[in-house]
């Protein structure tokens, strides 16, 4: 059992079906190009979901893993170790925040910071008990729990898995005034992506963080920043949020800090914040374990050198002029930031799985998303000549259907 279609055969036998992979089976994968079981390359293009910023097999990353498997990887936080200090005070240093509260995947983070925001607004706020609201986007996307997908406004998402967690507003993304509207004396936080990466890369209108950090620091409530997929590069600054300069009061990540290797996630806050969780409240076996710490610690050190995120704006510059140019040939709109981009392929050619199909015949791995929408994030290291083949195997394709 070792080729494409064997393979494929029995992985959909024999697993549930929550994912509608292309099929293509990988084998290996270095730097920005993967391998499949025949021996074919493909040019990656999506970077699990931005999880890998830093390329496949990033020497210094697989190189701390090593080291750290050789030596220790599983304590359980009922025992402190030796990589753990270091993880928490550099993600610390990196966020510009006291204290890190670490877990794995991208929804136990989410999930940590609304636990996290509904004690805050009961201890520190004086909201009444159970009262708690926290303002979030339409057509967000923080992951898959039963209270997540509560508050998901994609009906695949969200619909027969009810009943569903009260306590959570769903305002129109990027209008301020909506936020404004929602807030009442027992909203806690608000709660949103600062580019909506799922919903098809879409990017705020200019201003927009700046004005919910005002909003929120004028009406006491906690702004909550999920840069699980907009961080750590991905967009030329180490934030999405950085590009307003806007610091908001918990960051949310996940992805790209476990360097493709492991499930990193964590959030970040001050002591005023994350100091409301005590002993017993919240917690996970795997959360900041030993091999988790020193591939973070990796990650960390990665970012900050500011290397990975001069390459993501500049190589941005290249990919989006480069997309635009294909505006009125058959793509309607181009968005995105950094090395992050949504392409809207009007629809009456192709859906986005055809195109992604196609794509994929001509040696490029990227992922549709709603309709006819292409996302393109490649791993930072890239090459530009790669890129731009890339985005001409996409002029290609979109070519071959009209
Ligand atoms: C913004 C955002 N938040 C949360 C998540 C959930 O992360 P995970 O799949 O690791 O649970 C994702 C995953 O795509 C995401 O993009």
């Amino acid at each position: 059992m070792s080729t494409t279609t064997d393979l494929i055969e029995v992985s959909e036998r024999r697993s549930a079906h929550n994912y509608h992979p292309l099929p293509v089976v990988i084998h290996e994968a270095h730097g920005a190009w993967v391998t499949d079981v025949e021996g074919k390359r493909y040019l990656d293009c999506l970077a699990g979901y931005s999880s890998l910023n830093f390329g496949h097999g990033n020497p210094k990353i697989i190189e701390a893993a090593q080291e750290q498997l050789k030596n220790l990887t599983l304590t359980s936080r009922a025992f402190y170790h030796d990589q753990f200090a270091t993880f928490c005070a550099g993600l610390g240093d990196l966020t510009g925040k006291d204290m890190i509260l670490p877990m794995n995947t991208g929804a136990e983070a989410v999930e940590t910071a609304i636990k996290v925001a509904r004690k805050w607004g009961y201890e520190v706020k004086g909201v009444q008990p159970e009262q708690a609201n926290i303002i979030v986007m339409e057509d967000n996307f923080h992951g898959r729990t039963t209270t997540i997908v509560s508050f998901s406004t994609d009906p695949d998402a969200r619909e027969g898995f009810g009943p569903y967690t009260p306590g959570f507003r769903i305002v129109k993304y990027g209008s301020v005034e909506a936020i404004r509207e929602a807030v009442d004396a027992n909203t806690v936080a608000v709660l949103f992506e600062p580019i909506q990466g799922e919903a098809g890369v879409l990017v705020p209108p200019d201003g927009y963080l700046t004005q919910v950090r005002e909003l929120c620091t004028a009406e006491g409530i906690l702004m909550i920043a999920d840069e699980i997929q907009s961080g750590l590069g991905r967009t030329g600054k180490t934030f999405a949020c950085d590009h307003e300069g806007v610091v908001p009061d918990m960051y949310v990540l996940g992805k790209a800090l476990g360097g493709g290797v492991v499930p990193v996630s964590a959030i970040a806050a001050n002591e005023d914040v994350l100091g409301v969780i005590k002993p017993g409240q919240h917690g996970s076996t795997f959360g900041g374990n030993p091999l988790a710490c020193a591939v973070g610690n990796a990650v960390i050190e990665i970012l900050n050198t500011g290397e990975y995120q001069s390459r993501a704006a500049e190589l941005g510059e290249v990919l989006h002029a480069r997309l635009r140019e294909l505006i009125g040939h058959g793509v309607i709109t181009v968005r995105g930031r950094g090395l992050w981009a949504g392409v809207d392929i009007d629809p009456s050619l192709a859906t986005g799985r055809e195109v992604s199909k196609g794509l994929m015949a001509r040696g490029v791995l990227a992922k549709d998303t709603h309709g006819s929408t292409i996302r393109l994030a490649p791993p930072i290291v890239i090459s530009e000549e790669d890129l731009l083949w890339a985005v001409d195997q996409l002029a290609d394709t979109i070519a071959s259907f009209r």
